[in-house]
């Protein structure tokens, strides 16, 4: 059987015609900081692919700043909001979710132990935020509050105009982490109250290596790496011009085919959960109404976690349990804890994400190992 890949919130393939141009893009060496011929045209490489975040954003050309990956993008915004303040022994105190990925939850985990103040908001059994729980939370001291778009293992969507309002209204900075939702969503950076949004390239059928951050105003966060004067003197070192003219050709196609690609990952999606509804085993779905398509995590206690994976890989299929970072050591996931589920839930769930390249009979193969295997016991 061929392999199944049902692993898309951990990484993608990258795309066909990015693979056949990719040799073409190579030959452009030359620096973009340069001035002669050869960096101009690297620089043409870097300044269209900025151009095309930006315009899907709905942002200006230089609020877009390229970094090396998602977790560089949230940390530069962590670390460059509060390093000031630990300079300076001020106190300042930072808010993020208790749902958010390792590298908002560990740069925070660092950040506490310089003397940050750091909360967790609480999420419901849903696994989404309580923007009254978040009101209560906020001191005079909150100078950042950080709350992804799109979880990566049950993909919740979180009310970011709404948490943005509020913190807007108190004065206070907000990132989103939008890793999981650039290009599946629509996010307009000019009417949503968001001054730092991260994301990732190869999230989004790109090679791994390139990342981005919205800044709204640079003069709100310090740079982290010093050196040349690239990317409006907010991140130093020489860009990645080849991953980023990969990440402009995945722009420009995903948002070409946007709705046909939406649209079949719904499909996909529904027949998922059709076929679930049909089982005739024990199985819980975390699902809820403001679930993404192609996020779908699923139990069948008390098989566990790593049997299913593993169960699953001997037979060619690629699911996950819960983030890439916690599949290695396989902890019970902090997203299912903080939701409050049963034990033996968290135990055993697996994550199912599911990309544009899966097909129907993918789905099929699936269920016929599953059900091989379950009713086998
Ligand atoms: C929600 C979220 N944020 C951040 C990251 C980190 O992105 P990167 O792999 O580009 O560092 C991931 C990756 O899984 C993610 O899912």
């Amino acid at each position: 059987m061929k392999p199944i890949y049902f692993d898309n919130a951990a990484t993608t393939p990258v795309l066909e015609s990015t693979l056949n141009k990719f040799k073409g893009w190579a030959k452009v060496y030359g620096n973009p900081s340069s001035q002669h011929q050869f960096g101009q045209n690297a620089r043409e490489f870097v300044e269209a692919a900025r151009h095309a975040v930006a315009t899907t954003l709905k942002a200006p050309d230089d609020s877009i700043i390229f970094t090396s990956s998602g977790t560089e993008s949230n940390t530069l915004v962590l670390h460059g909001i509060f390093l000031p303040y630990i300079s300076k022994k001020e106190p300042a105190h930072l808010l993020i979710s208790a749902i958010e990925h390792a590298s908002v939850r560990q740069t925070a985990k660092f950040l506490s132990t310089c003397g940050i103040d750091v909360e967790e908001i609480p999420v419901t059994t849903t696994g989404i935020i309580d923007t009254e729980q978040l009101k209560s939370m906020i001191k005079p001291t909150t100078k950042l509050v950080s709350v992804q778009t799109i979880n990566n293992e049950i993909g919740t969507r979180q009310p970011i105009n709404e948490i943005g309002t509020i913190c807007q209204a108190k004065n206070i900075l907000f990132h989103t982490d939008a890793v999981q939702a650039f290009l599946k969503i629509d996010l307009d950076v000019s009417q949503l109250p968001i001054d730092f949004l991260s994301i990732s390239a190869h999230k989004c059928y790109s090679p791994k290596g390139t990342g981005a951050l919205f800044i709204r105003d640079k003069a709100t966060l310090v740079p982290q790496l010093k050196g040349g004067p690239q990317e409006i003197g907010m991140r130093a070192g020489t860009q990645n011009t080849l991953g980023i003219r990969c990440f402009q050709e995945s722009i420009e196609k995903l948002n070409e085919s946007k709705t046909r690609l939406r649209d079949h990952i719904q499909e996909l999606d529904s027949y998922f959960l059709q076929k679930i509804s049909d089982l005739e085993f024990e199985n819980h779905l975390l699902s809820n109404e403001k679930r993404t398509p192609g996020f779908i995590n699923i139990s069948f206690p008390p098989i566990s976690s790593e049997d299913m994976i593993l169960h699953m890989d001997t037979n060619n299929i690629a699911v996950s349990a819960g983030s890439a970072c916690s599949t290695g050591s396989l902890d019970p996931s902090h997203v299912l804890k903080a939701m409050n589920l049963p034990k033996d839930v968290i135990h055993s769930a697996i994550r199912i994400s599911l990309g544009i390249q899966n097909t129907k009979q993918e789905i099929d193969s699936f269920f016929s190992v599953l059900n091989k295997f379950i009713t086998g016991i």
